[in-house]
């Protein structure tokens, strides 16, 4: 096992492949990998406590540092390769710029429909989902497996679905892992059964992006 360690990074060989810790792009500047496919799913800028990150930037810094990692990202990615590129639903506009200034391709905006309480909004709807931007080197990705599936009928559906449908750019099958009880078995913990890291997502939100 190869470990390496910097002073913002380290990194280890784990069994089928590397595993980094630290600020993403300060590895990225340093090191040269072909990429294939990409899920980022960065600090939200909302204040939270990180070890690599100050999440309290003005929001032109951070969208600054945003579009370098995604630019880097897609420095490195082979043609065809994809990026999933998650965040609130709020900085969609962002997101959509960010990919387009650095090169990338925008197949689908994917609504993340997060099977939670919705977030009140003071001047609008309340807020239910979070937004995947999925988007590839060059035209069309290289692979993509069309993924059939077969959601229940709803009520207004007379005939079962033989072979199930595609899977849609609306994922609305994947609870959110939310504080407390409703954060269920998934959920890291301690040994006083406390979230270690209440930030993080689903896996299926990933084998939604790897298995297609
Ligand atoms: C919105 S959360 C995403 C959590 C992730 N999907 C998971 O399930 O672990 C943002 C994540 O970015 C990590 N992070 C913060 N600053 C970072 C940096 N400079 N480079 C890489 N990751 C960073 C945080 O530790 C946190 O895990």
């Amino acid at each position: 096992m190869v470990s390496v360690s910097r002073d913002r990074w380290e990194a280890e060989n784990v069994e089928g492949g590397l595993l980094v810790c630290g600020d993403c792009l300060e590895w990225l500047r340093n090191n040269s990998v072909e990429v294939h496919l990409t899920f980022l799913d960065p600090p939200f800028r909302q204040g939270k406590d990180y070890r690599y990150f100050d999440d309290n930037q003005p929001e032109d810094v951070y969208w600054n540092w945003l579009e370098e990692v995604v630019a880097r990202v897609y420095e490195l990615t082979a043609g065809g390769g994809a990026i999933y590129f998650m965040h609130r639903e709020k900085n969609a506009e962002h997101v959509l710029r960010t990919l387009r200034e650095t090169g990338w391709t925008l197949q689908n905006l994917i609504v993340w429909k997060k099977r939670t309480s919705a977030v009140p909004y003071a001047h609008g709807f309340s807020k239910a989902y979070q937004i995947i931007a999925f988007a590839t080197k060059g035209k069309k990705p290289r692979v993509f497996n069309r993924l059939r599936v077969d959601y229940p009928l709803l009520p207004e559906y007379k005939y079962p679905r033989e072979n199930g449908i595609f899977v849609t750019d609306v994922w609305d099958d994947i609870r959110e892992l939310t504080s407390g009880y409703f954060a269920g078995e998934e959920a890291i913990r301690d040994e006083k059964g406390n979230r270690v890291h209440t930030q993080q997502s689903p896996v299926a939100l990933l084998l939604g992006s790897v298995e297609s």
